[in-house]
């Protein structure tokens, strides 16, 4: 009851905003610009029912309440908040990318600055509430999962963005986490459609310790994980509009290498000269080897065995009989 009340009401903000967006002159001169102005296409805009919120104190807020929706609600959705006692947008003078679960219902909504300061956050997010959770949220499923189950493979990102450029650039297989680390929720909910996974972050440090902390979780969950960096000060939206949608896809092919591995060689980078760090490390992996599912690929863990072992340079056997040893 409650849950379908938010759901009407998110329903009728989404209609509102991207009305607001198409059919209004500030809508138009500032929030359709904006996007224009990221390279964002009008195809792409209504596809992703992208929006945007008045300038204005309750332009929303007044619209909602003539419909007849209860204040309370309102604010629970995050749409609307009150200060001195007069109810009004939370969202004013931001572009709106609604949030949907699998099957398009609006969840809620990320609401974006125009342009960044130091006083306001870039990105206002809906609180959490009966239907958003936000652990249990990837943004772009609704619009990804055809493809994902088609190409088998899911395409992990950061941001919204990065999702609707990797759309219109033909890449259809991709979700968000939205700028958080993975949880199981969102692992599981991957794991409907495929078993590869594919993680586009950042080089940048932050998103390197973001895709390593998702790691061992993801085979637990018997994802097959693989990793792409991104270069220095690109994400793959600000990437895909660099170099084109072609070149991207070179990229992804000719970058994308294995997340165990991976995760082998930069922790042994770290290590150094440090024997203690480094049979720390050996653990480390043949505890993480051990968690790879044996009843869906044997030669899998036998593949990683052999190939750890040859990146640590140790005795094979040593690492099978290490692996064991976990796995009892
Ligand atoms: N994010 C957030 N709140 C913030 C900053 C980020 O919720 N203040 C989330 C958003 O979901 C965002 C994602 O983290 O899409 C990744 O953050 P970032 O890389 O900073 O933003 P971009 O998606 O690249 O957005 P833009 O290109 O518009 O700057
Ligand atoms: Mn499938
Ligand atoms: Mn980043
Ligand atoms: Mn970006
Ligand atoms: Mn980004």
């Amino acid at each position: 009851q409650l849950a379908d009340s938010l759901y009407i009401i998110n329903n009728f903000a989404r209609e509102y905003f991207a009305d607001t967006l198409l059919n209004t002159e500030e809508g138009q001169n500032v929030g359709l610009s904006y996007f224009e102005e990221r390279g964002f296409t009008q195809e792409t805009i209504r596809k992703f029912q992208l929006g945007y919120s008045m300038n204005v104190w309750d332009a929303f807020t007044k619209a909602a309440l003539a419909k007849g929706y209860n204040l309370d609600y309102l604010q629970k959705t995050g749409l609307v908040t009150v200060r001195n006692e007069q109810p009004g947008d939370n969202y004013r003078g931001r572009v709106i990318f609604p949030i949907h679960n699998q099957s398009g219902k609006v969840l809620g909504f990320g609401a974006r600055i125009l342009v960044k300061n130091d006083r306001a956050p870039k990105y206002i997010n809906s609180p959490e509430n009966e239907i958003y959770v936000k652990n249990r949220v990837l943004y772009g499923t609704y619009f990804a999962r055809h493809a994902i189950d088609k190409l088998n493979e899911c395409l992990l990102v950061e941001g919204y963005t990065d999702v609707i450029s990797l759309h219109q650039a033909g890449i259809e297989n991709v979700v968000a986490s939205s700028g958080t680390s993975l949880t199981q929720h969102q692992l599981r909910l991957i794991k409907k459609y495929t078993n590869n996974l594919t993680i586009l972050f950042d080089g940048d440090n932050a998103g390197v310790k973001a895709a390593l902390r998702g790691l061992d979780m993801a085979i637990e969950e018997g994802l097959n994980v693989k990793l792409v960096l991104i270069p220095d000060k690109e994400d793959p939206d600000s990437y895909v509009q660099k170099i084109g949608a072609a070149a991207f896809r070179e990229f992804i092919a000719a970058n994308k290498q294995d997340f165990i591995l991976f995760k082998l060689q930069i922790t042994l980078q770290d290590a150094g000269n440090d024997t203690t760090r480094k049979s720390q490390l050996v653990n480390e992996i043949a505890e993480t080897i051990s968690k790879i599912d044996k009843t869906e690929d044997f030669t899998r863990q036998q593949d990683y065995i052999r190939q750890c072992s040859q990146v640590l340079k140790i005795d094979e056997q040593g690492l099978i009989n290490l692996v064991n040893k976990f796995i009892r």
